[in-house]
């Protein structure tokens, strides 16, 4: 597949295809990105669908991305989780890269939690640290939405509250709970794949920027587009270019996402059993 147009009825196809192969759509999905992919701890999916088997899902290609479709139980709550994500800087078109939300709408999907991993920017965070979007700047020279009118969608998406209160709200309650130091900042989109210079990081300081990473805001766009609720929750695996000692390496990022793994899988093991109960 090299080219997933929205303006199509692509996404309808792929939803119809999950469906035919999971029954009824549960309401609630994450989508993991890097380090997040064994945080579901002790989540047995009851059907698992590689992404290269439904029409239109583009590859996740990075290491720490499987890219498979997974839908089960747990903490009690049905849920559907994309593990892995294909990114920008891998060459996929802003509409390949927001495909998977598309199909997750027209599945019925009502609540949406995006997640990843980022540098930290602001110098009161710490790697290991989880961030809470706030808001976002989108630093990636591209916006998904960009192209024709696409029929029964808005054109202007607002983005005044793109994530949502209660959902936040949840998400909080459960770092409280399972102890998990939860920060609330401004997520900056960069389209990678290099990392930043130190002076961009000083910029994106200016700018208003907690954190940093290549990832997700594509996805909450088009995610406020169809009118779905909106997390995001970043991991904290380093500070950002020009802020620590050593420089920036991929297997860092990884490696300090999986040393807290078991943190994150607190944090969205609480918030699904506390959406279960809401
Ligand atoms: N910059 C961009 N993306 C990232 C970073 C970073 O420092 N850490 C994890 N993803």
């Amino acid at each position: 597949m090299t080219s997933a147009n929205p303006h199509s009825t692509r996404p309808a196809t792929a939803a119809a295809l999950i469906r035919r192969r999971i029954g009824k759509p549960p309401t609630l999905a994450f989508i993991l990105g890097s380090g997040f992919q064994r945080a579901l701890e002790g989540f047995e999916p009851e059907v698992t669908i590689p992404y290269r088997e439904i029409p239109g899902f583009p590859s996740a290609g990075v290491s720490g991305h499987a890219g498979r479709l997974l839908a089960g139980k747990w903490h009690g709550e049905r849920l559907l989780v994309l593990s892995g994500r294909a990114h920008y800087y891998e060459g996929h078109s802003m509409d390949e890269v927001t495909f998977p939300v598309r199909a997750l709408a027209q599945l019925g999907v009502l609540d949406l939690v995006l997640t990843n991993a980022a540098g930290a920017i602001n110098r009161k965070y710490r790697a290991g640290d989880f961030m809470l979007f706030t808001d976002h700047l989108n630093l990636m020279g591209a916006n998904p939405l960009r192209g024709p009118m696409m029929e029964g969608w808005p054109r202007f998406v607002d983005l005044t509250a793109t994530y949502d209160p209660r959902l936040r709200r949840l998400l909080k309650k459960a770092a409280s709970k399972g102890k998990v130091r939860v920060r609330e900042g401004v997520y900056a989109a960069v389209s990678g794949p290099s990392y930043e210079t130190p002076a961009e990081i000083r910029a994106y300081a200016r700018l208003g920027a907690d954190a940093v990473g290549m990832s997700t805001v594509p996805e909450a766009i088009v995610a406020r587009q169809c009118g779905l609720a909106v997390a995001a929750v970043s991991c904290i695996t380093n500070l950002a270019a020009g802020l620590q000692r050593s420089g920036m390496s991929h297997t860092d990022v990884l490696n300090a996402a999986e040393k807290s793994r078991s943190q994150a899988a607190r944090l969205l093991g609480g918030f699904v059993a506390l959406h279960g109960k809401g």
